[in-house]
């Protein structure tokens, strides 16, 4: 769990209230649930690519050390901020953390930031589902093999709060939705 100092606060502490940012998780899933496979996406959907850099443009984003190293650099325009176990680990524009907490923490103090973007993988969103906020889903709409999936949302704990559908077409193989989720 996230340590003490920026856990959501209660409100008799509105101090720590206003430290502790917006924690959105973002990824784009099959109808199963898959995410990837040998390391990589399961798909190209341009559209969705466009959606997750206009997304998290300018915000902090904290990823796994092997979905930074799949992509293989850091992504403009954002504080990247990689989570593993290994102390040598370093990558140009990248910082290195430890835990998710830590790299929580790590985007506070360099960005102060109100929205910070856990961007995968299947590792860090599963150690993500208690901290995050709200779940930036592109649901798309396949059964795909894969060997790295998203946890199955619990619609006792999460409410979906938009959804648009968008067809597939000449360039996009599967029809896919722009989903948000909050948390209750
Ligand atoms: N569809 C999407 O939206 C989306 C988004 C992102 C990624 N992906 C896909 O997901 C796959 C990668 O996911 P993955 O689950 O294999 O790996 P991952 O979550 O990206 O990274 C796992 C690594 O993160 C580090 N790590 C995880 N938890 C840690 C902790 N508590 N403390 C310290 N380090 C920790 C470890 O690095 P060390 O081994 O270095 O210690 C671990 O090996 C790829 O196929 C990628 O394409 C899909």
């Amino acid at each position: 769990m996230i340590n003490e100092g920026i856990n959501r606060a209660d409100s008799k502490n509105p101090s720590l209230e206003e430290v502790r940012p917006t924690i959105a998780m973002i990824v784009a899933a099959s109808e199963n649930n898959a995410i990837g496979k040998d390391n990589q996406l399961l798909w190209h959907l341009p559209n969705d690519l466009k959606f997750f850099k206009n997304t998290t443009w300018g915000f902090p984003v904290i990823m796994g050390r092997k979905s930074f190293e799949s992509v293989g650099k850091a992504l403009p325009g954002r504080t990247n901020i990689v989570v593993t176990s290994q102390q040598d680990w370093k990558a140009p524009d990248a910082i290195r953390v430890a835990s998710i907490e830590e790299g929580i923490q790590q985007a506070i103090a360099k960005t102060n930031s109100k929205l910070i973007f856990i961007t995968g993988g299947g590792e860090i969103y599963k150690q993500s589902m208690d901290i995050a906020d709200s779940i930036y889903m592109t649901r798309v709409h396949a059964q795909l093999e894969g060997d790295t999936f998203f946890p199955v949302i619990d619609e006792n704990k999460w409410t979906l709060v938009s959804n648009e559908d968008f067809d597939a077409d000449e360039k996009h193989a599967y029809s896919y939705s722009f989903q948000i989720w909050k948390k209750i």
